[in-house]
């Protein structure tokens, strides 16, 4: 879901909300960086040094004689001077180095972490700057494995810390202070090189006296107080916000910063053309029809970037939870396009400045750098990765059962059905509407029958009503948001009207969030229940930025405005949680929960999807970069609501939505309550049939996406991947976002997101054989550069590469459940050395036994010149599956197709098996290719079985790879 109607409509009553959408952002509703007033200081401050150029020394300056380094840690102490060398503040400063090359450097303030400052307006807020944020992002706070043995090595004005696998070391500049990360000898990251670092220090505001003159000093006309939209923050610490310029030598091309319905590879942000005007802003928030290719914020924020050049890529994670703009221009005078030096420019409003710098080198090591701080995706409940059917709302028990049948009867397949807001008790959470939803238990029996699941959302905002238990224990436990004074429960309106919201900052709070859950306290709940975290950025409709007022407090007395950016994370977390242990110790299941905010670290626990969008061609378009960035950022299980969820799509849009729709990773359709019905069944031929294929499409290559998924929990890979991770050495693959790859699997997708298309180009970035998946003859494309593609309305361009394997299931059934005990097709796709190999993962989708080594993981392989094919065990423990591959014994491969065999093959009437000791033999059917058409063959039930080595033998060849 979904929108934030104005104070006004609200207050006339939810009647309003069914007035028809616009389509236009609300521009006024949020902050432009001018009307920011530390965005606007600090771009200042930039534009200041750039004006003063080489006169311009930046204040901050390592004080040398402090200097300790001790096992992998250097501590000491950075002071920062006003013109004339007078120092204000003493900042400690600790950098942090680790085996793996990542380095971490920390800037605190020493006045501020005594305590020794008066707040204003006799605040409760912490004195500190906020340095929890690492407690929530990542997956623990001594997460670096510290290079102990790293040399540190004294240099004129500075120090080298040499450290890490390879050559990487860090060079520490004294004054001004500067801190280069060198990968083999050279600059790769680059800390405060122009001089835009600025640690807004505590200082007094200075009230005057009564006929008193202001001196001319500084503008503070942004320090304190600010008022926006009608709403005053009091910020009783005045001015604290940290900054930084951040650059990347020779790196012309970033990703990442999500959320923002941008491109992937970002845009500049100084103005000029085709570049934004306003930096990229992180700042959580319910953005009203929001609109596309804008930095504009947007409900989550994940403050990672990665910079890419030619065969190499290195990044930056700045963990800060409070307000961020990021500010990018690309330096052309030392090189053009992806050559260009990318200078960035991070602001936070407060907390510690906490940055890490991971030195790639490429796209595989800085994913698994990144994962290892914050964590990997979950593996996901099977399930979770078929279809999902929502909209706002299936206003009943027999509606939804309705709809479950009418998929049936059309054959569509789907594995969860969604409950908006309305099922509830008057949007009272952990109840149903009494009329409506009578018997959700026999509703939830009736998904069962077929394996299906349903979610239901559960937000942060209770209602603020008497009688209602949820709300009267949050309350008089003090579990709730306080506001400013942090005495009482913050109250503001959302869906309930007027509502209080949970702080699961909190751990108390956490502790009661998770009672509710349990089948007792939440009667009609089952284990096929799971939770959908909505309106969590939080979103409050009278709030500033309808958002909470900054000044708020949580837990411990840190302001909204600390910890703003992880708000959603702590309450879809607590949410996981809950649904964990619901079902008692020893019986969990893996848990599916959606939330619309998110923070560095949601991925250990959550998917997302980006909100709110709309039924129009440019939001379809915007939806894979969007996705693309989630995977850069480490939060890979990404979807976009198919159809759009504000108006009604033509049949054109909503049949190419589901064919992206079918590789999004997290796959739902959803529709806002004003929307015409449009579930799959309703739309007419050809369209309803086409949408089936598209929806059984993605059925069938459930293991690929199972696999891909698996390869993320472990290794932090995004599931599909930008053209740089294949081709890191093509620059001129680095910006396209509307093709991709699924995984290992050699998938490369370019789903149809233009009105009227009917064919695509295609960009290919090397020199290997690629085939038409779809296409009954597998017509070959070759050659690096464009090619086209027909893409008539029933078709998703999709190319399989050369020396990769894709294993498939193509029975249909009704849900993933169903498919449990199917038969599996491999389609091998040669490449022009006539090799091809494959991995798959598989498990039983729903419990943790996986953790106890019961998966299958193998690889395979097959080189035309030894005319055999092979299954590999590569199980990593704990034990080598042996007991689980017994089990799933029956597993089998029932059809193998090989694309791009030699000719000689084509004479082949049967192949060998052997599994064991014991043989047998399969038929082979020939096609020989003809003009761009490969020789394939077809073997014809093989019967491999999946969890067990096997060998099947073309019979013996000599000779080569076929020309194409
Ligand atoms: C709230 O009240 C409902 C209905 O009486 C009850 O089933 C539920 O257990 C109560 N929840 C809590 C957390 O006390
Ligand atoms: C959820 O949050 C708690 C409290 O910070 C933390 O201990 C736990 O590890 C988190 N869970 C996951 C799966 O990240």
């Amino acid at each position: 879901m979904r929108l934030a109607p104005t104070v006004l409509s609200i207050a006339l009553s939810t009647v309003l909300l069914l007035t028809s959408p616009t389509t236009a952002v609300k521009h006024d509703n949020f902050k432009t960086c001018d009307q920011s007033g530390f965005c606007k200081r600090n771009r200042a401050y930039a534009d200041a040094v750039n004006a003063a150029e080489s006169s311009w020394s930046s204040p901050y300056a390592v004080d040398e004689s402090s200097i300790n380094f001790q096992d992998g840690v250097l501590t000491a102490n950075v002071w920062k001077a006003l013109p004339g060398d007078e120092y204000v503040a003493r900042l400690p400063l600790k950098i942090s180095v680790a085996t793996d090359g990542v380095a971490r450097v920390q800037i605190d303030e020493e006045r501020r972490q005594k305590g020794d400052v008066t707040l204003r307006h006799d605040s409760k807020a912490r004195k500190e700057r906020y340095n929890e944020a690492g407690e929530w992002a990542l997956v623990a706070n001594d997460v670096m494995k510290l290079h102990k043995d790293a040399k540190m090595v004294k240099l004129k004005g500075g120090v080298r810390l040499e450290y890490g696998f390879s050559d990487t070391q860090l060079l520490v500049q004294h004054k001004p202070f500067k801190v280069t990360l060198l990968r083999a000898g050279d600059p790769v990251v680059v800390l405060n090189g122009k001089g835009f670092m600025n640690v807004e220090h505590w200082r007094e505001k200075k009230e005057l006296a009564e006929g008193e003159e202001k001196k001319e000093e500084e503008d503070e006309s942004t320090w304190w107080d600010e008022t926006f939209g009608g709403n005053t923050d009091s910020k009783p610490r005045g001015p604290e916000a940290v900054a930084m310029d951040i650059t990347f030598p020779g790196h012309g091309i970033v990703y990442g910063i999500p959320e923002h319905a941008s491109s992937l590879s970002l845009k500049e942000t100084r103005g000029g053309e085709g570049n934004y005007k306003d930096p990229y802003r992180l700042y959580n928030a319910d953005v009203f029809e929001y609109e596309v290719d804008s930095p504009m914020t947007l409900y989550g924020a994940i403050p990672f970037m990665q910079a890419l050049k030619k065969h190499s890529t290195v990044g930056v994670f700045w963990l800060n939870a409070a307000e961020t703009w990021i500010d990018i221009v690309k330096n052309r005078k030392t090189g053009d396009g992806a050559k260009a030096d990318t200078e960035t420019h991070w602001i936070s409003e407060s907390g510690v400045l906490d940055v890490f710098l991971l030195p790639g080198p490429s796209a595989n090591f800085l994913h698994q750098q990144y994962g290892a701080l914050t964590g990997w995706t979950a593996l996901p409940a099977e399930f979770s990765l078929g279809y999902h059917q929502c909209r706002w709302n299936y206003i009943s028990s027999d509606d939804v059962k309705e709809v479950d049948r009418m998929m049936d009867k059309f054959d569509i397949p789907y594995d969860v059905i969604w409950l908006d807001i309305e099922y509830t008790d008057d949007k009272k959470y952990f109840t149903w509407d009494p009329l409506t939803f009578k018997d959700p238990v026999g509703m939830q029996n009736q998904l069962d029958a077929r394996k299906r699941k349903l979610v239901a959302i559960i937000d942060p905002h209770i209602k603020n009503v008497a009688g209602y238990n949820i709300s009267s224990q949050m309350n008089d436990k003090g579990l709730a948001v306080k506001d400013k004074h942090g005495e009482k429960s913050y109250e503001g309106w959302c869906w309930p009207g007027s509502s209080n919201w949970i702080d699961c900052f909190s751990p108390e709070a956490r502790k009661w969030w998770k009672t509710l859950f349990t089948f007792k306290n939440f009667p009609g709940s089952t284990e096929n229940l799971h939770i959908w975290n909505d309106m969590n950025e939080p979103s409050v409709f009278n709030g500033p930025e309808t958002t909470m007022p900054k000044d708020n407090l949580h837990h411990d007395n840190w302001e909204h405005r600390d910890v703003h950016n992880l708000n959603g994370m702590t309450l879809h977390n607590a949410t996981y949680e809950a649904l964990l242990e619901r079902s008692g110790p020893g019986n969990e299941r893996r848990a599916f929960v959606l939330t619309r905010s998110f923070f560095a670290g949601s991925q250990r626990t959550t998917a997302m999807w980006t909100g709110d969008n709309l039924a129009d061609w440019s939001h379809l378009a915007a939806a894979f970069p969007m996705i693309l960035n989630q995977g850069i950022a480490g939060m890979p299980f990404a979807g976009a609501d198919v159809g759009g969820f504000f108006g009604n799509p033509g049949k054109e849009l909503i049949t190419r939505w589901y064919q992206s729709g079918a590789f999004y990773p997290f796959f739902r359709a959803h529709a806002h309550i004003d929307a015409k019905r449009r579930e799959p069944y309703l739309i007419d031929e050809p369209y309803r049939s086409i949408i089936r294929s598209a929806i059984r499409l993605r059925y069938s290559l459930l293991p690929m996406w199972y696999t891909a998924f698996h390869r993320a929990s472990v290794e932090g890979t995004p599931i599909i991947r930008p053209l740089s991770m294949q081709w890191p050495g093509d620059e001129d693959s680095f910006e396209i976002d509307d093709q991709f790859f699924l995984g290992d699997s050699g998938l490369l997708v370019k789903p149809v997101v233009t009105e009227g298309a009917t064919d695509v180009k295609m960009y290919l970035g090397d020199d290997e054989v690629y085939y038409d998946y779809l296409d009954p003859e597998y017509a070959v494309f070759r050659g690096k550069g464009w090619h086209k593609m027909e893409a008539p309305l029933e078709k998703t361009p999709i190319l399989v590469r050369g020396g990769h394997m894709v294993l498939r299931r193509d029975r249909h059934r009704r849900s993933t459940g169903l498919m449990k005990h199917d038969p599996y097709t491999l389609v091998v796709a040669l490449n022009t050395e006539g090799v091809a190999g494959g991995v798959v993962y598989i498990d039983d989708g729903e419990t943790f036994d996986n953790k106890k080594g019961d998966y299958i993981y193998r690889a395979f392989t097959l080189k035309t010149v030894e005319g055999e094919m092979k299954s590999v065990n590569i199980h990593t423990g704990p034990n080598d599956g042996a007991a689980y591959a017994e089990k799933t014994k029956d597993l089998r491969i029932e059809k193998v197709i090989v694309l791009g065999v030699p000719d000689a093959w084509l004479e082949k009437k049967v192949v060998s098996v052997a599994v064991g000791a014991e043989t047998w033999t399969a038929e082979v059917s020939a096609t020989k290719g003809g003009k761009g058409k490969p020789n394939f063959v077809v073997i014809r039930d093989p019967k491999l079985p999946v969890s067990k080595d096997w060998n099947l033998r073309f019979g013996e060849t000599s000779e080569s790879h076929g020309e194409l």
